[in-house]
């Protein structure tokens, strides 16, 4: 396992990168809404970051994936792929965009609740969120993989979740998928050590029961087995000497 340091001039390709896949968010957020098919979602942000953006929505093609984001609903973990399937009134819908700009990747997503949700859903995500920055925080030189994964876990578990194993946050860069792999779950001062110029990504997934998951027939869905509601949230940082920069953060995160 080799963690390429990012030098200056790739950082800040990097934060163009990531700027434009929050963006994207940032722009779809008005149309997900009850009605709207997940393939409409998929076309306005693949004209978006084609026409405008002038980047490349990485996920197109990417080891044969379809379409240019990941819409997963409800009980759907992870890689759900667009469809004429609308959205309905107490959806929840994870959104994960990556670009590709100037040849460096950004990859980002959040959960949209759509309509009115049940407070359990909405639980969910926001506790799903919450372990997403509990990990974040954890970020800094010299503290160790395991430590985000540890505090993700903690958080997941005290609330009754579960933290799905066979999806992990990566090394993003050049490549879509880097070393290292960043778990959601394990104990503090496992894993690698954290150094400035390191960019990954962390992206928990937490299931409302059982962590176990199975992938649809369409070789990419990753669906909980007991059907429960499952939340992810994802944003691309980089280690600095201080700490950590949030490179994907959005204005409302502020
Ligand atoms: N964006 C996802 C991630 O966070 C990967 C999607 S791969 C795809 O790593 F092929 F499904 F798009
Ligand atoms: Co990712
Ligand atoms: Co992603």
């Amino acid at each position: 396992m080799t963690i390429i340091i990012k030098t200056a001039d790739e950082i800040e390709k990097m934060r163009v990168a990531c700027k434009l896949a929050a963006d994207v968010l940032d722009m779809i957020a008005p149309h997900v809404v009850a009605g709207v098919a997940t393939e409409e979602l998929d076309r306005i942000c693949h004209e978006y970051i084609v026409d405008i953006q002038q980047a490349i929505p990485a996920p197109l093609n990417y080891r044969g994936f379809p379409k240019s984001i990941c819409t997963s609903i409800n009980h759907q973990i992870c890689h759900g792929i667009p469809s004429d399937k609308k959205l309905k009134n107490g959806d929840i819908v994870n959104i994960d965009i990556t670009v590709i700009k100037d040849g460096y990747h950004g990859d980002t997503s959040k959960m949209f609740c759509v309509g009115e949700v049940s407070p359990h859903a909405k639980r969910l995500v926001d506790v799903t969120r919450e372990s997403l920055f509990l990990g974040i925080e954890q970020v800094k030189p010299g503290a160790h993989f395991g430590d985000i994964g540890y505090a993700i876990q903690k958080h997941a578990e005290a609330n009754r979740y579960s933290v799905v194993r066979e999806f992990c946050g990566h090394g993003i860069g050049k490549k879509f998928h880097e070393d290292p792999h960043v778990m959601h779950f394990g104990k503090r001062g496992e894993g690698a050590m954290m150094e400035p110029g390191m960019i990954f990504t962390i992206e928990p997934m937490l299931n409302l029961g059982k962590r176990h998951m199975k992938i649809l027939p369409d070789g990419w869905t990753a669906v909980t087995k007991d059907r429960s509601l499952s939340a992810q949230w994802e944003h691309t940082i980089l280690v600095t000497e201080q700490g950590y920069e949030i490179l994907t953060l959005r204005q409302e995160e502020l």
